[in-house]
């Protein structure tokens, strides 16, 4: 098993994560392939592979302007994958890779009926810093999450 930073001439790996992203969060809330993109050139794109390059875990990141700080986007594992500690692993491994390049910050926003993604980022360190309410439109409240490391 290992970690890996996602590059743009990865096409069959970034394929991979683009169907996950479909199968994991539906027409809400996914990255298309514009925003994984960008996550590559313009942020950071982790993913947890097995020895055969089975995606195990995806971490999705984006830069915060003006701050050493980073927005973690989309964090998933597909269906078949989860609660066997990948998510938890991936988490881990790149928070150490985001210190090691000057990111002191990682803000998330979460589903406050999320509890299995609450628990995991509570266990990681965050805290919920407010009640985003109606953040992505009407019922669609968010917590928003803070880790500092
Ligand atoms: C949230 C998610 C990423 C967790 O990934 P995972 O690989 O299954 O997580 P892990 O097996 O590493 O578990 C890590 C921690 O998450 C929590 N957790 C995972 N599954 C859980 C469940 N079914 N119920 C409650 N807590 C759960 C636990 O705190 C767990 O720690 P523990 O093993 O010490 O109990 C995964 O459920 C997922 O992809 N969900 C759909 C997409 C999503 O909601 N992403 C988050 C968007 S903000």
């Amino acid at each position: 098993m290992k970690v890996v930073e996602v590059t743009s001439d990865n096409r069959e790996l970034i394929d991979k994560i683009y169907q996950n992203e479909i199968d994991s969060f539906g027409v809400m809330g996914g990255a298309d392939m514009w925003m994984i993109m960008s996550f590559i050139r313009y942020g950071k794109l982790y993913v947890l592979l097995d020895n055969f390059g089975k995606l195990l875990s995806v971490a999705q990141y984006q830069a915060v302007l003006k701050k050493n700080a980073v927005f973690l986007y989309g964090f998933s594992t597909p269906e078949s994958e989860r609660g066997k500690g990948y998510g938890k692993k991936l988490l881990e491994s790149t928070h150490n890779f985001l210190k090691d390049i000057g990111i002191e910050m990682v803000y998330l926003t979460v589903d406050p009926k999320n509890i299995p993604a609450i628990s995991m980022y509570e266990k990681a360190g965050y805290k919920i810093e407010e009640l985003q309410k109606d953040e992505y439109g009407i019922g669609i409240d968010r917590y928003l999450m803070v880790k500092i490391f």
